[in-house]
């Protein structure tokens, strides 16, 4: 147990400890009461409010009702009013955080093997391992927690099917899913670069699920050598590009944006909102500073071929948000010397677009997905 996150309570007459898993990032709750059936969702949501962990001994279906009970509870609270859309979707963040706080504060126990000792509990063994490795040890979780890991666990089963490829894309635990996938249709659809045809190489940088690198491949692209630096999305990739056939086509290489070399084609969907992530899974959401999106700019002519292409792909969702003015980013393209040859873009469809309570709603249903077509100029 030595090494990681502690999380403890008294029970029996006794203080007893066991190992805290957080993929969420959240610290081990300082104070943990035991919990069961009778306890009412009031009592529960007093004690959430105040930081009170409830480390569950009842019955597993009655902790997913109390759950919900206390997610109606905490989305009962009013709003903040903000006074302009970057103030909105800071306040946003910061009810998801306590949100995420108070729900967090429901836990369940886990035995070695990710199993649960609960009655009625479903066999979760393989959701948690696909998200925390191989069982090494009995260990606390919250409840809202491990049901992401069995909503990432059925994304991961069923795959999401993706137009371009004629194929299913399996997203793992943590790793950007092609959900909304306008954008990869963007990829699809853009003119290969005329200079050298047919394409011999293109690189996919930030490769995530591995989507972009075999769209790439589908097109006839000779070889194509994906990065990340996310080892659960090399994981992801590697097992994608192999399941669609493409694993002679594509090389998944661990690096810091570009491999060695030139390519005639470099592609990259860095994370589309300059912010700092809340927690390590929100590293292909949130890129604080702009940090890929810069990185993959500057260093772009550098990794071009003579006559070759960078595909940017980039929401302006940020620039509604008042997070980054376009003014920014069209310095930075000047500032790598490079040149825009064309743009393309496409309107995402987003399920809440008519939700008008919905406090980014402004933003959401003017963003533009677009694909910037750079060459050095
Ligand atoms: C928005 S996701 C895009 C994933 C995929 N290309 C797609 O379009 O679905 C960005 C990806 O870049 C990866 N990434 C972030 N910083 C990186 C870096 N410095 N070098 C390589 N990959 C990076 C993240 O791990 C993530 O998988």
């Amino acid at each position: 147990m030595s090494g990681h996150p502690v999380v403890s309570w008294k029970e029996a007459g006794e203080t007893r400890s066991a190992r805290w898993r957080s993929e969420g990032g959240a610290p081990p709750p300082r104070r943990v009461v035991i919990a069961d059936d009778r306890m009412t969702a009031d009592a529960a949501y007093r004690l959430a409010c105040e930081g009170t962990a409830m480390l569950w001994r009842g019955d597993f279906q009655n902790a997913r009702q109390l759950l919900q009970a206390l997610a109606r509870r905490t989305d009962r609270k009013p709003g903040k009013p903000a006074s302009s859309p970057a103030e909105a979707f800071n306040l946003h963040r910061q009810a998801q955080s306590q949100r995420a706080r108070t729900l967090g504060m429901l836990l369940l126990p886990f035995e070695g093997d990710h199993g649960v000792p609960l009655r009625r509990a479903p066999d979760v063994r393989q959701a948690c391992a696909e998200a925390y490795g191989p069982g090494d040890g009995p260990y606390v979780a919250s409840l809202r927690e491990l049901l992401g890991l069995i909503g990432a666990h059925e994304w991961r089963r069923k795959g999401i099917e993706i137009p371009a490829l004629g194929g299913r894309i399996h997203p793992h635990y943590g790793v950007f899913s092609p959900v909304r996938g306008e954008y990869v249709g963007l990829v699809a659809g853009a003119p290969l670069p005329a200079s050298s045809q047919p394409l011999a190489l293109a690189f996919d940088i930030g490769t995530g699920t591995g989507v972009l690198a075999a769209v790439l491949a589908r097109r006839g692209v000779g070889r194509i050598v994906a990065t990340d630096q996310d080892p659960r999305a090399l994981a992801c990739a590697r097992e994608n590009l192999a399941r669609l056939g493409l694993a002679g086509q594509v090389e998944v290489v661990q690096a810091d944006l570009f491999p060695a070399g030139r390519a005639p084609l470099v592609v990259c969907n860095p994370p589309w909102i300059p912010a700092r992530p809340s927690s390590p899974i929100e590293h292909a959401i949130y890129d604080p500073e702009s940090r890929m999106l810069r990185g993959f700019l500057s260093g772009l002519a550098a990794h071009l071929e003579p006559g070759g292409e960078g595909w940017l792909v980039l929401s302006d969702f940020a620039e509604h948000l008042g997070l980054r003015t376009r003014a920014e980013l069209l310095a930075a393209i000047a500032a790598a010397g490079l040149k825009v040859v064309d743009r393309m873009e496409v309107r995402p469809h987003h399920p809440r677009a008519s939700d008008a309570a919905d406090p980014l709603h402004a933003a959401r249903v003017a963003e533009l997905t677009s694909l910037w077509r750079l060459a050095v100029g």
